[in-house]
Parts: structure tokens; C-alpha cells; sequence
């Protein structure tokens, strides 16, 4: 939550103690440098012990509760058969609503088994934006992704409240374009990862459900940060501000025939999981399950972590941990806002996201603004950030680039993990960034793989325009 001072002044107050603690160091500028080179210019690459505060990510790198620690102790660790699974079937019937649920290895893992039985050959699937993994699957079972969004969600200074939402209108055309039968499903992700974290509406997914009940189409939800999405319906829609986040969570997953998600994020927890109260189409998707991910009562994951993540589907809907993030990303982009920093607004879930096009317009697209910045936080902080941008989209199948909607470095907010002066002291480098945004150049690949290249791909700077900055760094504020 967050709390009004008495000066008037708002702030996210952590509702948690810390009980354990992760030492973590901050290392010499020249030392982020060299390791920066050593990393290709591509964050992923980089090693913790080179890393101050690590915000590549929200996933699996979350804060467990003292109860989630007690549950991986307490397990049923069968083969088959396993107790805990079953306990962890009973959190999603009695928080998600749904009877029939698997394991899965992760959110991906889903992706996989959906698009392996759902998706057709020349075919395509509408969502509200793609996420990374989601498109390579789909792609890999040779369905086109189609990009269902209003305008107004590529603008990364907005005062629209939902720009997670799908264009309905948009959605019609597409179904009259394509024949029913060559969509697989309609996808909708709950808070937009690639275009900052944002939010649907329950109105626009209820809008949704309807166009797919008229044209027979399935609708399935990604629900890896359903309890962010709720939250913000709780704060931004009309009516939902007196119902729980536990009550719009399930309001939520009334509506899609298929529902999805990593528990790397909400449940804190390694693994994922499909969810139905349609039998028959469990039962089209459960064949593959021990084929690929493990046995029914496991599904690739390990029972301790699946023990774990039954008290995190319970706990995710509390409000001090769905909302832990949220108030801090409000907080961060607010305070960047103030002092005139391009970033993503409104503040939506998972990260505080900067607009790495306004933030260096001397960059061309080309040469990867988004991934330049990311680098260059990193020189001059230590925090590790994402690029998410033109690095984190593939090459078409004639190897042309094909340049991101929008060009953004994410500076994700693990749930529980880090504190308001961390936060403060990443505000303040940012700033310092910016007034030396001239000297940071552009990046050119020096090695590229063929899918998902912004995990393994190794870049270089041009001009080696990290020293520059290492130095102006240097001479200002001295090796930290
Ligand atoms: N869907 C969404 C909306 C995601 O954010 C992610 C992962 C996945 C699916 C895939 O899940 O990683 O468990 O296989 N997002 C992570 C991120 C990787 O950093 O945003 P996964």
C-alpha cells in the first residue's frame, strides 16, 4: 500500500518485515564497464556479482512469505499421486475458480502446449499485445500473431487508465479478414508486458468474451500478472473499487474458456500452470503434458516449488502483496516524471519503464536506443535493466529487422525485494543519465542468434562510447 505523510506527501510503504537477507555490492564504475564489454552489451549476459540492484526481472526472483518457505519443507514428494498437487488444485479452485489444472515448467511451457494443440498451419492469433515467448510459439506452430490494440497503447505518455485494452471494433475486422476456423484462440494478456505493464479493463474483457461467444472462438487469458491488472481495476474502473482484489481476480477468470500463467510472478514460485473448467479441452491438452513437461501430478516442476506455489495462489490475492509493486512503480515514475524523464504513463505493473526514444533521440532505431540505454544505466548504476525494444523483436524470415512498436528499458520491481532508497537511488542516477545523454551512442550485434536473440545475443558500442561515460562518471562523482 502506500501512505500519506503528514506533509502531504505520498509514499509505498513495504507491509512486510525482512527476516533474511541477500548481501548484494556495488562495484567500481570501471569494473561495471569491463563487465559490460565482457557481457556484449547485453544485460542477460552480465553476472550477479557485477550487479547492484537487479531489475531485469519480476520473475522468479520474487520475496517467498515465511509460509511459502514452510510449504517447500512440508511436501509430498511423490512421483504420482502427489498430496501437494492436489493441495495446490484445491488454491486454484477456491482463488481462480477452476476445476481442472496442471503444472506446468513455467509460463512458456504453456505457451508451448496451447500453441501445440491450438494453433493452425497459416493461421492466426489476435491478442492485446504479444509477449516474447508467446510469439515464438506461436510462430513455431505457424500461426501469425495479430496485434489487437488501440492506438492510444503505443503512446508512452498517456492518461488512459486501460491501454491494455483490445480494440473490439479491430477484433471484428480481423475475424471477417481471416475464416474462423484459421483462429486458434483470442489471446489476452493481463497487464501488456511489452508495452509497459498495462492494464485491461473487466469491461473490455467482458466486450471480448462476448465477440467470441458470437464467432465461436476460444479466449484465453495469460494471466502471469492477473493480481497487478485486478489491483489496478480495483484503483482506475468504475464500480470495482469496493470489491476486493480476490473478488476481481475471480470475476476475471469467469470469463476466458482457457486460462494460463507463470507463477514465476504472482505466486513467487517457479512453475506455471493451465487452468480450464472445460473438460474437453483439458482433456485435448493433457495428453502432451507428460510428453513434454512431466508426469499429470507434476508437470515439470518440482513438488517442493509446486507446495510453495499453492500457498502463493492463496497469498498473491492478498492486497499488500498484488499491490507491493504497483505502489513503488507509481512512486519511481511519478518521481522521474517530476524532473521531466521520458517515461511510460500511467504507471502500470511489473517495472518502471523509460522511453529509451525520447530519452536519446540522437539514436536511430537501427542501432538500438532501447539496449544503449539499458547498457548505459547499468555502466552508471549497477542496476541491471531490460531492453525492450527492437533487441527483443526476431528478424523476419528474410532476415530484415523488424523495428519495435516502441523502444523501452524496463527496470522491473520484484515483489518484496527491494526498498524505497533503493529506489531513491536509482531516481537519482536516471537523472544523472539524462544530462549526460549525449554522450551515449548506439550498439551494432556482433553476434546474433536466429530466435529470441535478446537473451544470448552479444553486441558492441560504437564509437566505445561506454568509456566516455565511465570517465564523465569518474571525474563527477568518483568510482560509485
Ligand atoms: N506471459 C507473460 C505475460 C510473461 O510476462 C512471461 C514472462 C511469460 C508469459 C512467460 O513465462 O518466463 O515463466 O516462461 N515474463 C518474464 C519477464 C520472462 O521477464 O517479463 P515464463
Amino acid at each position: 500500500m502506500s501512505i500519506k505523510l503528514s506533509s502531504g506527501k505520498e509514499i509505498p510503504i513495504e507491509m512486510h518485515k525482512t527476516r533474511m537477507v541477500q548481501k548484494i555490492a556495488l562495484t567500481p564504475i570501471e569494473e561495471r564497464f569491463k563487465a559490460m564489454q565482457e557481457a556484449g552489451y547485453n544485460t542477460f549476459l552480465l553476472k550477479t556479482k557485477d550487479v547492484f540492484l537487479d531489475m531485469l526481472t519480476d520473475s522468479g526472483v520474487n520475496a517467498m512469505s515465511d509460509n511459502q518457505f514452510a510449504a517447500l519443507m512440508k511436501v509430498d514428494d511423490a512421483y504420482a499421486g502427489s498430496m501437494t498437487f492436489y493441495e495446490f488444485a484445491q488454491a486454484v479452485k477456491d482463488v481462480l475458480g477452476y476445476q481442472y489444472v496442471m503444472n506446468v515448467h513455467q509460463g512458456r511451457a504453456a505457451e508451448h502446449l496451447l500453441s501445440k494443440v491450438f494453433c493452425k498451419q497459416a493461421g492466426a492469433i489476435p491478442t492485446n499485445y504479444h509477449f516474447t515467448t508467446t510469439k515464438a510459439h506461436i510462430e513455431l506452430s505457424g500461426s501469425a500473431v495479430l496485434e489487437i490494440y488501440y492506438d492510444e497503447a503505443l503512446k508512452t505518455e498517456s492518461t488512459n487508465m486501460f491501454k491494455g485494452n483490445m480494440d473490439p471494433q479491430k477484433l471484428k475486422n480481423v475475424i471477417k479478414k481471416y475464416c474462423k476456423d484459421k483462429i486458434g484462440f483470442v489471446r489476452m494478456e493481463a497487464t501488456t508486458n511489452l508495452i509497459g505493464g498495462q492494464p485491461f479493463s473487466m469491461e473490455n474483457l467482458r466486450e471480448i468474451r462476448r465477440i467470441c461467444n458470437e464467432n465461436g472462438l476460444l479466449l484465453v487469458l495469460d494471466g502471469s500478472l492477473i493480481c497487478e491488472n485486478a489491483y489496478l481495476i480495483r484503483q482506475r474502473e468504475k464500480g470495482y473499487g469496493t470489491k476486493t482484489v480476490a473478488e476481481i481476480v475471480k470475476e476475471m477468470c469467469s470469463l476466458p474458456d482457457i486460462f494460463y500463467m507463470s507463477g514465476r510472478k504472482n505466486t513467487c514460485v517457479r512453475g506455471g500452470c493451465i487452468a480450464t473448467n472445460n473438460k474437453e479441452l483439458f482433456e485435448k491438452i493433457r495428453p502432451w503434458l507428460p510428453v513434454y513437461e512431466g508426469f499429470f501430478t507434476y508437470g515439470g516442476m518440482s513438488m517442493r516449488e509446486i507446495g510453495a506455489m499453492a500457498v502463493g495462489v492463496r497469498e498473491m490475492v492478498d492486497p499488500d502483496v498484488a499491490g507491493c509493486s504497483i505502489e513503488q512503480i507509481k512512486y519511481f515514475v511519478n518521481r522521474l516524471s517530476e524532473t521531466g524523464i521520458p517515461v511510460v504513463t500511467p504507471p502500470g505493473g511489473l517495472a518502471c519503464h523509460l522511453d529509451a526514444k525520447k530519452f536519446l533521440p540522437h539514436i536511430p532505431q537501427a542501432q538500438y536506443p532501447a539496449g544503449a540505454l539499458t547498457s548505459a544505466l547499468y555502466i552508471s548504476s549497477g542496476i541491471r535493466g531490460m531492453e525492450r525494444g527492437t533487441i527483443s523483436m526476431d528478424r523476419d524470415k528474410d532476415g530484415k529487422e523488424v523495428f519495435a512498436d516502441v523502444e523501452l528499458t524496463r527496470i522491473a520491481l520484484p515483489r518484496r525485494v527491494y526498498s524505497v532508497s533503493q529506489i531513491e537511488y536509482a531516481i537519482d542516477r536516471i537523472n544523472w543519465l539524462h544530462k549526460h545523454r549525449n554522450l551515449v551512442k548506439g550498439l551494432k550485434f556482433v553476434f546474433e542468434p536466429p530466435v529470441l536473440r535478446f537473451f544470448d545475443g552479444r553486441l558492441e558500442a560504437i564509437d566505445n562510447w561506454g568509456k566516455a561515460l565511465c570517465d564523465s562518471f569518474k571525474r563527477e562523482l568518483g568510482d560509485h
